[in-house]
């Protein structure tokens, strides 16, 4: 980018000594200060195209699924915000946190729609004394992988078995379809958006496989609707994990797998090996085998299959995943892609098929 500064540079010098030889001082110093202005306003020029590229390399990054967090660790930065804040802490949980309205609830968490300082973000409470570990296992989770694959914590108290979290008002994925049906949001449903879902799902598959905490299985996923409903959907229509209640650790080199629950899971969403083996013989989880995150893996073409849902150009997209969707449904984990195998399918059927589209428009 500096190379026209050079440039403009060279030719003013070389112009310069010509016009010297022609013509004396006066054009010379007309031709130099020439040289200068144009020098800098190419260095204008250049600094805001290096800027452009920069920043267009940071949206290409996100858009491929790539985190950056942009606030330091224990603080947070949520709509109108001009800068970072450290989390709120429990006297502030305690006198600045409204709660308005219950607007979900699951097994462990009661989640209100709240005010703090004008802006509206979500209380989380413990539902139930029964699942108060897996409610601190969830908190430290969020503590430990905040990242804009995560929902942003806003502030924990958790001596009151509470916290605080970014509000996002389209609410959990379980909602898309209604979502989109809504006049207002009609022209985002498109085939281009629900990939672009979909990309997000599996780049957060791949977070928590590689996280910074080790990696983490996503075992609060049993049915379809329970696993849609532990990740929220943006206003920006992009996704973030949100319920980290449940993701125990493997480490299969050391020989560490997991088990999700206590209890004999059944139905076909679930992975074979989540399944009881022993035919007959009544379940029991001391002899159930563990398993490890290529449980997450099998569970991806269906997800899929519901962002997409019913979209035009939707058949395009599942024909071009239909390959490596057949390769997360093998029945020997082993033999599955890794959610990183995965996501490099989904960006170049992606990119594919934006190239494709925007040639078939050129060609009207
Ligand atoms: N930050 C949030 N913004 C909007 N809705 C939320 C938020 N957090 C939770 N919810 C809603 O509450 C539901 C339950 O939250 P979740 O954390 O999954 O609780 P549980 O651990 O009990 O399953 C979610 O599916 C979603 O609909
Ligand atoms: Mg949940």
């Amino acid at each position: 980018m500096l190379l026209p500064c050079t440039a403009f540079t060279l030719i003013s010098l070389v112009l310069q000594r010509m016009s010297g030889r022609l013509s004396g001082q006066r054009s010379r110093t007309s031709l130099s200060l020439a040289g200068l202005m144009a020098c800098l306003a190419a260095l204008l020029v250049s600094t805001g195209v290096i800027y452009l590229y920069v920043d267009s390399l940071q949206g290409a990054a996100e858009q491929a699924g790539y985190p950056q967090t942009s606030c330091r660790p224990g603080h947070f930065k949520i709509s109108n915000m001009k800068s970072c804040a450290a989390w709120l802490q429990c006297a502030q949980v305690r006198a600045d946190v409204r709660p308005l309205k219950l607007i979900g609830q699951g097994a462990v968490k009661k989640v209100y729609l709240a005010e703090w300082s004008g802006q509206k973000v979500a209380l989380c409470r413990l539902a139930s004394q029964d699942y108060l570990e897996d409610f601190l296992h969830g908190l430290g989770m969020l503590q430990a992988l905040q990242d804009t694959a995560v929902v942003q914590l806003v502030g924990l108290c958790a001596e009151d078995h509470s916290f605080v979290t970014e509000y996002h008002p389209h609410g959990s994925l379980l909602n898309l379809e209604g979502v989109f049906a809504q006049e207002q949001h009609q022209f985002h449903d498109t085939w281009q958006i629900r990939l672009r879902l979909a990309l997000d799902y599996v780049s957060i598959l791949h977070f928590l496989h590689n996280s910074p905490a080790g990696r983490r299985v996503m075992c609060d996923s049993n049915s379809l609707e329970k696993t849609l409903s532990q990740f929220l959907l943006t206003s920006d229509f992009r996704l973030v994990v949100n319920d980290l209640d449940a993701l125990p650790k493997v480490d299969v080199g050391g020989g560490l797998l997991v088990k999700c629950g206590h209890q004999e899971l059944t139905g076909d969403f679930v992975a074979p090996e989540q399944l009881w083996p022993f035919g007959n013989k009544p379940f029991s989880d001391d002899l159930m085998p563990g398993y490890d995150e290529k449980t997450d893996i099998w569970k991806v073409p269906d997800v899929t299959r519901f962002i997409m849902g019913g979209v035009r150009g939707g058949d395009l997209v599942h024909f071009h995943l239909f390959q490596v969707h057949n390769e997360c449904k093998r029945e020997e984990p082993k033999l599955r892609p890794s959610a990183l195998d995965v996501l490099r399918v989904y960006r170049s059927v992606y990119s594919i098929m934006v190239r494709d589209a925007l040639k078939s428009r050129d060609a009207l």
